[in-house]
């Protein structure tokens, strides 16, 4: 299975939510299925004007904890009785911004996983461990800490999102990406994840995505900026047919 995930973040895209799932719902059938990731009160809303059409419904974040005295949390089952089915976990903003650590990520995953949401787990390199070559360790550590405390966690998808590509118009190159996709599956198959499929993002458009799309261990993209039109969406879907 290839993905294509939309992830608007705090964002609405400027066509509108409805004429957006309209475009998506018209578009023909791809070999990607589209996830669309909206902010959270969006969730239900986006459900059913996709209704039963082949159309995705992820959050961008879940609590890790169950229930309880968690203000301004949400709950993964409160996700799924939303109508989502995947739920975006560990994305760089999360760990940057709001200080997530991998064994918080490793909870999110346990969350996710145990009430049938699919989770997309992040991870990425910034800049500076890049350049010192310190990448693969880091990489390491994400996975590695993370997956020992989901270890019985089910099916996921993971996104390799390098955060210096990440809205900076910097895409990294299809090296870089057949490179550390391939680093990243021998991380996985230590780490009871074999399968895990494993998408890319960070400055994907519609220009690079098909060149990206034809990396062996590219199972489809992670979009921000790009996701906030459909069009471009869409173009980047297509792009995963190759
Ligand atoms: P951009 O596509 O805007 O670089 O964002 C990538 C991203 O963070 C998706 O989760």
């Amino acid at each position: 299975m290839r993905y294509a995930i939309a992830n608007w973040k705090m964002n609405v895209p400027p066509e509108g939510i409805d004429k957006y799932v309209e475009a998506c719902a018209a578009a023909e059938p791809a070999a990607a299925e589209l996830i669309i990731a909206p902010p959270f009160p969006f969730i239900a809303e986006l459900r059913s004007f996709a209704g039963d059409r082949r159309i995705g419904v992820s959050a961008q974040n879940c609590s890790d904890q169950i229930s309880g005295a968690f203000t301004g949390e949400v709950a993964a089952a409160m996700i799924r009785r939303a109508g989502a089915e995947s739920v975006i976990i560990g994305h760089s903003e999360r760990r940057k911004i709001y200080g997530e650590s991998n064994k918080t990520i490793g909870a999110k995953l346990v969350r996710a996983t145990e009430v049938g949401l699919l989770p997309v787990f992040c991870i990425g390199e910034e800049l500076e461990i890049r350049e010192s070559g310190g990448t693969d360790q880091l990489l390491e550590r994400q996975i590695g800490e993370a997956l020992e405390i989901a270890s019985g966690a089910g099916e996921m998808v993971v996104a390799y999102e390098p955060v210096w590509a990440i809205g900076t118009g910097r895409v990294a190159s299809t090296e870089i990406v057949a490179e550390t996709h391939a680093r990243i599956r021998e991380i996985l198959r230590r780490s009871g994840q074999p399968e895990a499929p494993i998408v890319y993002g960070g400055s994907v458009t519609p220009e690079n995505a098909r060149e990206l799309a034809r990396q062996p261990e590219v199972a489809g993209f992670l979009v921000g900026g790009a996701s906030l039109s459909s069009a471009k969406m869409l173009q980047i879907r297509d792009a995963l047919a190759v």
